[in-house]
């Protein structure tokens, strides 16, 4: 399939996987390992593709260069989904030279052996170019975009940026969905953690002149790019995308999802623009994410458990942290038959992310959902709306009477304390 008049596409769909990277489900619509070449009077192979698809691949490559034998093979990222055939397109062609960064060029002698293509390599950094004849191309540095030794290339004769990882998504190309969605799960999945870098390499690509964009997962770009380079800029510097509020809940015997389905429903009726809810323990908790970074705003609901956080929550803040997590406005449920202490477990966690406000609110749960609770969850959805809120709604929600609450209990050694 051509691309542009000099530019084929010769990647492949995985609709075997389940799992991308080990971790992220793909089970429903699969995902592409993107290759392509440039035909000029050399011949460019940009990127090979994963270990199970390597008879395929060779194939599209033998079709695409009808005859004619490659004379570089580019290498912008050394993650095995790319990188799983490079031992054999140097072995099927000899006479082709290696081209990739420094770093990856280390990283070949670890996957394929010391001295990998010694001969052969054509290391080229920052601002470097490559002629192939009525096509150059230029090599952009982009390290951590999604690992070190990263670097994207511009071909200014078709205004192509062959852009790594960077505006991937998850989904095989024979799948027809939204980019938007599964290029938002990929994108804080993968490669969230590295805003700053993302940021740094937008910087680098913001002043060429650019028709096509060629990442290594997705489909090709080449309509409204502006569209995607401003999501780019929003994601990677941790901005809000959308007016909304994102739940986040945990809940072992439905008290905790009761309250969570109250708060949703009292958010809707006083205007909110989007209510996304996930239960940590069942739904796809890298689309929670997702989610947390979308919105501005984050509802956080769990029990008390072994005197900390229900353990879906505690690993889901951990890979909040872990991915930069910041600039958000949190709410917090917590729930406990007799000590409650939830909301501070969950803001002691928290203290690893930069730039969180919390709403004026914590609800509590005692048990179910009573008077008390429930006035709480009205001043929480209020705050969260920008609503000022009945003055007698704050009376209720500290002045109903409370169950005595006991002391925490003496441990039991052995026997794993569960609240709900
Ligand atoms: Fe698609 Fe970072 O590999």
């Amino acid at each position: 399939m051509h691309i542009t008049q000099d530019i084929a596409y010769i990647g492949v769909n995985d609709h075997d996987i389940d799992l991308f990277e080990g971790q992220y489900d793909v089970s429903e619509n699969g995902m592409a390992y993107n290759s392509y070449v440039i035909l000029d009077d050399s011949v460019a192979v940009m990127d090979t593709v994963d270990r199970n698809f390597t008879e395929q691949w060779l194939a599209n490559l033998d079709a695409a260069l009808d005859g004619r034998t490659p004379d570089y093979l580019v290498v912008h990222h050394m993650e095995p989904d790319h990188s799983s055939n490079i031992a054999v397109f140097a072995e099927k062609y000899p006479e082709a030279r290696i081209v990739a960064s420094p770093n990856a060029f280390k990283m070949m002698e670890n996957y394929f052996g010391s001295g990998f293509v010694a001969d052969r390599r054509m290391p080229v950094k920052e601002g470097a170019v490559l002629e192939l004849g009525s096509h150059t191309l230029q090599f952009i540095g982009a390290p951590l975009v999604h690992w070190p030794e990263v670097m994207f290339s511009y071909d200014a004769k078709d205004k192509a940026l062959f852009s790594a990882d960077a505006f991937g998504k998850f989904g095989a190309l024979d799948v027809d969905e939204d980019w938007a969605c599964e290029a938002r799960r990929y994108y804080f999945g993968i490669v969230g953690a590295f805003g700053a870098q993302v940021q740094k390499a937008l910087g680098k690509v913001g002043g060429l002149d650019l028709d096509i964009i060629c990442p290594l997962h997705g489909p090709v770009l080449s309509e409204n790019l502006g569209y995607y380079l401003d999501l780019y800029n929003t994601w990677s510097s941790y901005g809000v995308e959308s007016e909304g509020v994102a739940i986040c809940y945990t809940s072992v015997y439905g008290h905790t999802k009761q309250a969570v389905e109250e708060l949703a429903r009292m958010l809707e009726e006083k205007g909110c623009p989007k209510v996304a809810v996930s239960d940590l323990a069942r739904d796809d908790m890298a689309e929670a994410v997702e989610d947390a970074f979308r919105y501005g705003k984050v509802v956080l609901a769990t029990t008390t458990y072994n005197n900390g956080i229900f353990p879906f929550m505690a690993q889901f803040i951990e890979t909040l942290a872990e991915h930069k997590f910041q600039n958000r406005t949190i709410g917090l449920i917590e729930a406990g038959t007799w000590a409650p202490k939830a909301a501070k477990g969950m803001q002691d966690r928290l203290a690893a992310c930069a730039n969180i406000a919390y709403t004026n609110t914590t609800v509590t749960i005692k048990g179910s959902l009573d008077e008390t609770s429930r006035a709480q969850l009205e001043l929480l959805a209020d705050e969260l709306c920008g609503i000022e809120s009945d003055p007698q709604l704050k009376v209720d929600a500290v002045t109903q009477p409370t169950a005595h609450v006991a002391p925490d209990p003496e441990p039991v050694p052995g026997v794993r304390v569960q609240e709900r």
